[in-house]
C-alpha cells in the first residue's frame, strides 16, 4: 500500500510545477469553483498510477492545480463513492497521495437529506462532526504509519476553519446551518424509518460521501472542513419520492453560495 502511494505521489510530484498545501474534493455544490481556479493544469486520473478508474461513463475525472486567489491548490474533480463498488482503500487512496504530496488542509463537500426538522432544502450546512455509518472502516487492516493505530476523532472538523466560515457567511448574508453529517453506503435514499433513525442517532443530515475521506485525513494529520447541500427532507411528514436529478436541481441552486464561501475560506486559511 505505501509502495503504491509513494509511487503514485513520485509521478505527481513530476508533472506538478506546483506546492500545494491546499486540496478540494469538488463534491456536489462545488463544480463551479474549478472556473475560479487560475494558472490550472490538470492530470486525468486515468493516467496516474495506481489511482482507481472511474466507473461513471465518458468521466475518468482529474486533478486539477493552480491558484485559487492567492492560494496554490489542487483539486479533485470527481471522487470515488463506495457505492460504486469501490473498496475503502481505493476511495480514501487520493487522501494518502495528497498527504505525500505535502497537503495540510482538505475542503469537502457534498449532498445530503436532511433529517433535522428546522433545515430546508437549499440550506447550507456545515458539518461540524460525523458518524460513519459505512459498513467497512478505512482504517480497518494493518497500521500506515501516517498516524496512530486508534486515532483521535474529537475534533474530525477544524473548530477554527468552522468559525471562519461563519464569519465570512455573516459576511456575506449568507445563511448557514450547523450540523451532524451520517455517512451511509446507499445507493438507496433513506427510507422514512431509516431517516428517523439517523435523526435519533444525533444526524442533523445523511449522504453516501465525505465521511472516509476525512477519516484517512484526520489520521494523516490533514485539516479538514466541509459543507453539504441540503437537496431533500428526511422529516417526518415532508419526505416525498426524489430522484438523482432532484438532488443536483437542489445544488445547483445552492451552488453559487456554497462556492463564495469556500472560495473565501481557502483564499483566508
Ligand atoms: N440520503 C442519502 N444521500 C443523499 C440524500 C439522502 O437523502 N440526498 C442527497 N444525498
Amino acid at each position: 500500500m505505501l509502495e503504491k502511494i509513494n509511487e503514485t505521489a513520485a509521478y505527481l510530484s513530476a508533472r506538478m510545477h506546483t506546492s500545494p498545501e491546499t486540496a478540494i474534493i469538488l463534491g456536489t455544490g462545488l463544480g463551479s469553483l474549478v472556473n475560479e481556479i487560475t494558472e490550472k493544469y490538470e492530470i486525468p486520473y486515468n493516467e496516474i498510477p495506481n489511482f482507481p478508474l472511474s466507473t461513471v461513463e465518458g468521466h475518468s475525472g482529474k486533478l486539477i492545480f493552480g491558484k485559487l486567489g492567492d492560494k496554490e491548490i489542487m483539486a479533485m474533480q470527481g471522487r470515488f463513492h463506495y457505492y460504486e463498488g469501490y473498496s475503502m482503500k481505493e476511495v480514501t487512496f487520493p487522501v494518502r497521495v495528497m498527504r505525500e504530496l505535502g497537503i495540510k488542509t482538505l475542503f469537502v463537500s457534498n449532498a445530503s437529506g436532511a433529517t433535522n426538522p428546522d433545515f430546508e432544502i437549499g440550506d447550507l450546512m456545515i458539518i461540524t462532526d460525523h458518524i460513519n455509518h459505512f459498513p467497512e472502516h478505512p482504517l480497518r487492516g494493518k497500521n500506515i504509519p501516517y498516524g496512530p493505530r486508534f486515532p483521535d476523532m474529537s475534533e474530525a472538523y477544524d473548530k477554527e476553519l468552522i468559525r471562519r466560515a461563519d464569519e465570512i457567511a455573516a459576511e456575506k448574508g449568507i445563511k448557514v446551518q450547523h450540523g451532524v453529517y451520517v455517512g451511509t453506503q446507499g445507493p438507496t435514499f433513506e427510507t422514512p424509518a431509516e431517516y428517523k433513525l439517523f435523526h435519533i442517532f444525533g444526524a442533523d443530515a445523511v449522504g453516501m460521501s465525505t465521511v472516509p475521506e476525512v477519516i484517512v485525513a484526520r489520521h494523516c494529520g490533514i485539516k479538514c472542513f466541509g459543507i453539504s447541500v441540503v437537496t431533500d427532507l428526511g422529516v417526518e411528514g415532508k419526505i416525498v419520492e426524489i430522484t438523482h436529478e432532484d438532488v443536483q436541481e437542489a445544488a445547483d441552486k445552492a451552488q453559487p453560495l456554497m462556492t463564495t464561501i469556500m472560495r473565501e475560506l481557502i483564499n483566508r486559511a
